[in-house]
């Protein structure tokens, strides 16, 4: 088969909302717990499949700020299965090159968690296939207003002036400075919305929704979800005529 390179767009940062952990578990008279002990190994393949696709940034959607409105027993698990996940990666992402961050409010985790984060991104500092962003206890909203107070408090010290504030100077005050956009977004599980996900960082991502719950998401449906992109055509707002000219040498917005 002739593939026509010329117009596929380089994919560097995918971004996962992964949804359904709950309904699998249910689909199979399952405690909820048991999806998302089945979607811990999911994300292990995933990040795999990205280091083979050659991918240089991966986000996922662990847990939203609104995901502490969950009962009290759910959130231990999540926690737990964070720890135990840590714990038992760390050797792979450092024989893989995967470095590890995490974006969302810090300060409502517990010690102990903060403490593993903190110790997983140091050690890994040095990945440069991947990194690996985790979305914990992330609102996009909530980011946002986090990134408004910091640029308040410049400005307040005098070190800021307001007419410096641009969309350059926004991005750079948030959870994800320094990492390019979003190109392709992924939700499994069948729902079709963002659930306060990147609300900045999305602006021009392409959109691609999946039915599969998450547990069942493996690397055939990611490569699915990849070959998608590879037909979007991007415009940012553009004429065809004018991005056809670009095309094959930047796709980000950032
Ligand atoms: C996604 O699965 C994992 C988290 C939000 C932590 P869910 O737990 O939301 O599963 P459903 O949507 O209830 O099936
Ligand atoms: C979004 O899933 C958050 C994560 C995947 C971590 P939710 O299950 O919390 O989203 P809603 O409630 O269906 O919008
Ligand atoms: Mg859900």
């Amino acid at each position: 088969m002739i593939h026509k390179t010329v117009n596929i767009p380089p994919l560097r940062h995918l971004a996962i909302i992964m949804d359904g952990n709950g309904r699998w578990a249910e689909a199979r008279g399952l405690p909820r717990v048991a999806g998302h002990q089945q979607g811990v190994r999911t994300v292990v393949e995933i990040v795999d499949e990205c280091v083979l696709q050659q991918i240089s940034y991966l986000t996922l959607f662990a847990f939203s700020s609104e995901n502490w409105g969950r009962p009290e027993a759910e959130v231990e698990t999540l926690m737990a299965l964070l720890l135990e996940f840590l714990a038992s990666q760390r050797q792979r992402m450092l024989q893989d090159g995967v470095r590890l961050r995490v974006i969302g409010d810090r300060e409502r985790l517990s010690v102990k968690v903060r403490n593993a984060l903190d110790s997983a991104e140091q050690e890994t500092l040095s990945g440069d296939k991947l990194m690996l962003t985790l979305a914990l206890s992330y609102g996009g909203r909530d980011e946002i207003v986090r990134a408004a107070r910091r640029l308040a408090r410049k400005v307040a010290a005098g070190e800021l002036a307001p007419e410096e504030i641009g969309a350059t100077e926004f991005n750079a005050n948030l959870d994800t400075a320094g990492v390019p956009d979003p190109d392709l977004l992924i939700r499994t599980s069948g729902e079709l919305r963002i659930s306060n996900f990147l609300l900045w960082q999305l602006a021009y991502a392409e959109l691609y929704f999946v039915d599969a719950y998450w547990p069942d998401f493996g690397p055939v449906e990611l490569r699915l979800a990849l070959e998608s992109y590879r037909q979007r055509r991007r415009r940012f707002g553009l004429t065809a005529e004018q991005t056809a000219e670009g095309e094959g040498l930047s796709n980000s917005a950032s």
